[in-house]
């Protein structure tokens, strides 16, 4: 039997494997909200400019509403002859309301039709992400305001660097995340354009009415160019390279947590709720949310690049290759809420070893520098010449094997007799970080003052519904 939506054409019915390959409704069906909302808007508009009369809209109204009401009761059949949700949709309506179902399709086409519901889920998807990051700030800066003042190594090329504070660092992703929402905020803002009424490339001759569509829709105005509109992409690009930036971002704190709970750093632990035992390892407890949320950022960055590498060769306007522009996109924005979940749960469930953690911060000679600003502040001395001092000064206590602070005040003097003895104030790991002060800067006034100031931004933050 040939197609019942587009078959006049055609005698015979699809090869079994042409059907397989070219049905979406294995997973489009996630658009049913979103286009059902898109059909009531359309067969509204028609209604009031005349192109189909009141008995029709309120008969196909009255349909597209039980059919929302069968899908969300669970009780609809998706058929993958008719390929994809635009025509279940359209056909259970049929079956519904009989012939006037056949006017909906009025001055609209399945191409601008899949990129208005695209648009939409994409819309609301951002919308349920930016909600999920803001709660993942408000956990971060919470405990960042609780570990304002506790004290670790800050690493660079994962050497000692200098001390820092573990508020500080949470506090670094908190800005990283504010980065993320802002991206997806400039996604979103773009997006917010009307497709329907493109109709299948080159617009119609019905007088529509698409700004009324678009109003309804929530959007800010109709797309400009018919053709654009059912041919971009753009939309899903931007929000999965928002997606990519977002995922590598956890995907760093994964890796810094992974580390952190090795009984090497020994810096953090996680309860039951975000750790698993080996079968074989009696004392092993991995931290697998992390790892995961490090290794989903693959799937996440995997299908930008794929869906990029769709578009890259596409004329004008839809093409069927489109319709791969969506599983990759569930699946990476899916597992990016997971992963930005399953962090929010580590955050608030890992409990730092404040004593481990500070003796690490003072191994390595972590506070060198500020024995170089103290030569330079005290004794005046141009700074190149006060990292070499300290140098000399680090290799002496290295040699004995001891930190800085307990180098005597002659063997210091041996280096340069200049040195006082108030050198030792700001010989310290804690010392060091208060010192810190500058704009951004670890210390931790410095750290409450930001973690205060995000929770409270956060908090006047209204989810957009
Ligand atoms: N299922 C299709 C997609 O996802 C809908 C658009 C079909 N358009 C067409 N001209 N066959 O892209």
């Amino acid at each position: 039997m040939s197609n019942k939506m587009w078959g006049g054409r055609f005698a015979n019915g699809p090869d079994a494997i042409m059907e397989e390959i070219n049905a979406s409704i294995g997973f489009d069906y996630r658009f049913a909200a979103q286009d059902i909302r898109g059909s009531l808007a359309h067969v509204a508009m028609l209604a009031e400019q005349g192109i189909i009369d009141r008995d029709a809209e309120k008969a196909i109204t009255a349909g597209l509403e039980q059919v929302r009401r069968e899908i969300e009761a669970g009780t609809f059949t998706f058929s993958r002859a008719l390929e994809d949700i635009h025509m279940n949709v359209e056909s259970r309506l049929a079956e519904i309301v009989g012939p006037n179902a056949g006017r909906l399709h009025t001055a609209r086409s399945r191409n601008d039709q899949v990129a208005l519901d695209f648009r939409l889920w994409i819309r609301d998807t951002i919308d349920q992400l930016d909600e999920q990051l803001r709660d993942l700030q408000t956990a971060m800066a919470q405990r960042a305001l609780d570990f304002a003042a506790a004290v670790m190594p800050g690493f660079t090329h994962l050497q000692s660097a200098q001390p820092v504070t573990l508020g500080h660092h949470l506090m670094a992703y908190v800005e990283m995340l504010g980065r993320d929402r802002g991206r997806l905020a400039d996604a979103r803002r773009r997006l917010n354009e009307c497709p329907l009424g493109a109709a299948a490339l080159a617009g119609t001759s019905f007088p529509i009415d698409r700004s009324q569509t678009a109003r309804a829709l929530g959007f800010d105005r109709p797309t400009a160019n018919s053709l654009d509109s059912v041919s971009d992409r753009d939309f899903v690009l931007e929000t999965l390279s928002t997606a990519s930036i977002c995922a590598v971002h956890l995907s760093r704190f994964a890796e810094e947590i992974v580390l952190w709970t090795t009984p090497q750093f020994g810096f953090v632990s996680l309860s039951d709720k975000f750790t698993t035992g080996s079968s074989i390892m009696p004392q092993k407890r991995n931290p697998d949310a992390a790892e995961l949320v490090r290794g989903k950022s693959g799937r996440v960055i995997g299908a930008l690049t794929g869906l990029l590498i769709v578009m890259k060769g596409l004329p004008l306007a839809y093409s069927k290759d489109m319709q791969e522009d969506k599983e990759g996109t569930f699946d990476a924005l899916q597992s990016l809420s997971l992963c930005i979940a399953a962090m929010a749960g580590m955050v608030r469930d890992m409990s730092p070893d404040l004593k481990r953690m500070k003796a690490a911060a003072g191994s390595g000679y972590a506070i060198a520098t500020d024995l170089a600003d103290w030569l330079v502040r005290a004794l005046n001395m141009p700074f190149r010449d006060a990292h070499h001092v300290t140098g000399r000064l680090v290799a002496m206590a290295a040699e004995r094997k001891i930190p800085l602070e307990k180098l005597s005040l002659t063997d210091m003097q041996s280096v340069d007799p200049r040195i006082t003895p108030a050198v030792h104030d700001v010989l310290g790991v804690e010392k060091s970080v208060r010192s810190r002060t500058s704009f951004g800067g670890t210390s931790p006034s410095n750290v409450k003052n930001q973690a205060r100031s995000w929770l409270k931004r956060l908090a006047k933050e209204t989810p957009q519904t």
